[in-house]
């Protein structure tokens, strides 16, 4: 099983490192522009691995694209990150024309590859790796709602004073900070609704802090998050890799699924070895329906914004 991440950044170098500790990877190839960059890195990684006790190979490349031949899943994190007080949305400009590049040059090499975006805005970056690939629609998954999920559930678990293990919890729409739906009408503790130990208005509250919940950690740490990101992109990987028919909410070009057409948006998937391999179609509250359709409006927006 081959990986390529490209973008040695903190988010590409995270997702490596969580890759090659969960040890299902015979190879993963870090690609970075930056001279030596991706191959330091790779290095550095490698030197774990007989105290983190794997056995990926982890190989680094300065933009020669031919190591990354035949790899069986790509993932795309090279862009700029956002500042703190900047919106995903805001980083179009440059992005669209790395993921346009990084995207073609990578089914170039790699033509049956199943391709992971992660940069942002990422809704909009899914949609434009359909634009200008031939690759079919269940081989271009987008990584958001992984992420957002993960701080459902962390926020939830807090909010309750229970561990996160007790917690389940998933959040489909846009990966914007305005666009983003926490399903709580599905949320729980340990099989039971949420709702029953926390009330509407603290609920609520955990809904918001999860919406915005990538800006507060730009804030604190002054550059867009890295670990978590990088554990919801290995997670996604990892269900590709070993066929594992997980439920996931990704980004991917709806077709009339939820109602919405022509636009990549989080829903909830199965992802296997063929990547997606289901939408699934989840009951959602009058309230959750509303926000679907504002979220996709603002997604559409966003693409509006894109030149092919
Ligand atoms: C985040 O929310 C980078 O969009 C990513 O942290």
């Amino acid at each position: 099983m081959k990986v390529t991440v490209v973008g040695a950044g903190a988010v590409g170098a995270s997702c490596a490192e969580y890759i090659a500790i969960k040890n299902f990877a015979s190879e993963v190839v870090i690609l970075d522009i930056k001279e030596g960059y991706a191959e330091g890195k790779a290095m550095d990684l490698m030197q774990c691995a007989s105290l983190n006790g794997f056995d990926t190979k982890i190989v680094g490349s300065t933009n020669d694209y031919s190591k990354t031949a035949n790899s069986d899943i790509c993932v795309i994190t090279s862009g700029i990150p956002r500042k703190p007080g900047m919106t995903r949305e805001e980083l179009i400009g440059i992005n669209a024309g790395i993921v346009k590049t990084v995207s073609s040059s990578l089914v170039e090499h790699s033509p049956n590859t199943i391709l992971i975006v992660v940069s942002n805005p990422m809704d909009t970056m899914t949609y434009l790796v359909h634009k200008t690939t031939d690759l079919p629609k269940h081989k271009i998954i987008g990584m958001g709602g992984a992420l957002d999920s993960a701080r459902f559930k962390y926020r939830l678990a807090e909010a309750l004073g229970a561990p996160i293990s007790d917690i389940d919890g998933m959040v489909i729409g846009g990966h914007s900070d305005k666009g983003m739906v926490p399903l709580t009408s599905h949320a729980t503790r340990n099989s039971i609704n949420v709702s029953e130990f926390m009330s509407e208005e603290r609920l609520n509250q955990v809904k918001e802090d999860t919406k915005v919940g990538g800006a507060t950690l730009t804030k604190l740490l002054g550059t867009s998050a890295w670990y978590a990101p990088g554990a919801a992109v290995s997670a996604l990987v990892q269900a590709i890799a070993c066929d594992q028919k997980k439920m996931f909410p990704c980004s991917t070009l709806l077709d009339g699924e939820y109602g919405l057409s022509d636009l990549c948006i989080g829903v909830p998937v199965i992802l296997g070895k063929n990547g997606i391999e289901k939408i699934v179609d989840v009951p959602l509250s009058d309230a959750e329906k509303a926000h679907m359709a504002e979220s996709a409006e603002g997604v559409k927006k966003t693409n509006d914004l894109l030149e092919f």
